[in-house]
């Protein structure tokens, strides 16, 4: 695997990044140990400084895993602020939960368990940000229910847009990563590219984040 960035440099770049509370070092020596895919911290720093400079007061994440990127992100909101995060793995959302909890944020994220297909037809928009990190063969299908719950001016960020760099073709010479997973990245890179209603700047950060800022209420 050929990293996007070297070692060197996304460790001193890390290193920094300043952690807006503690527990974040907990959950991220947790994922790493248990081999739970969280983003990089660099990704974690850039959720939080998004969702603090827009003002957001509602997001949405989909993938909290055991909330990682959601205590990032729910640390930059206000106290009457609201993060809804959607999980299918009930262990991994119990984990965060507890982190929320210890966080003290549980007041400001509600954790839903479950497929998240079966809540974004019952969710009333707009959010400020909508944060896509969940299956990623559900990122084509699902943009078609996100894009209308993103307000104009607001974001939808969605991480793993590089996927190791095996969207690019050539660019690995053994593909380690699942390949129906690596075909459903790069047509969903395609499909959010060419959306009108997005103007999206792709970011090689950590795996590869692209930003889309909603322009209409088309
Ligand atoms: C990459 S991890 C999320 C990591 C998390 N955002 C972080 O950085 O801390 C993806 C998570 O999404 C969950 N997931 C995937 N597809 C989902 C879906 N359709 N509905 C709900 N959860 C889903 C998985 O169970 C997994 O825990």
């Amino acid at each position: 695997m050929r990293p996007l960035t070297p070692p060197a440099v996304a460790a001193y770049l890390d290193g920094l990044s300043r952690l807006p509370h503690p527990v974040l070092a907990k959950i991220r020596a947790e994922g790493l140990a248990a081999g739970v895919p969280i983003v990089a911290p660099l990704t974690g720093a850039l959720l939080h400084g998004l969702t603090r400079s827009i003002g957001a007061i509602r997001v949405l994440e989909i993938g909290t895993a055991i909330g990682y990127s959601t205590v990032w992100m729910a640390t930059a909101l206000p106290t009457a602020g609201l993060l809804i995060s959607l999980e299918r793995d009930q262990t991994r959302a119990a984990t965060a939960r507890r982190y929320l909890a210890e966080a003290g944020l549980d007041d400001r994220v509600n954790v839903m368990i479950g497929e998240a297909d079966r809540y974004l037809h019952k969710l009333a928009g707009p959010f400020d940000l909508v944060f896509q990190d969940g299956d990623k063969q559900q990122y084509g299908p699902m943009l078609a229910k996100l894009a209308p719950l993103v307000r104009p001016g607001g974001l939808l960020v969605t991480d793993n847009i590089l996927w190791d760099g095996e969207v690019v073709p050539g660019y690995t010479d053994v593909p380690h990563k699942n390949a129906a997973d690596t075909a459903a990245i790069a047509a969903y890179n395609a499909q959010l590219a060419a959306d009108p209603r997005f103007v999206t700047s792709w970011l090689p950060v950590g795996d590869g984040v692209a930003l889309a800022v909603r322009t209409s209420h088309a």
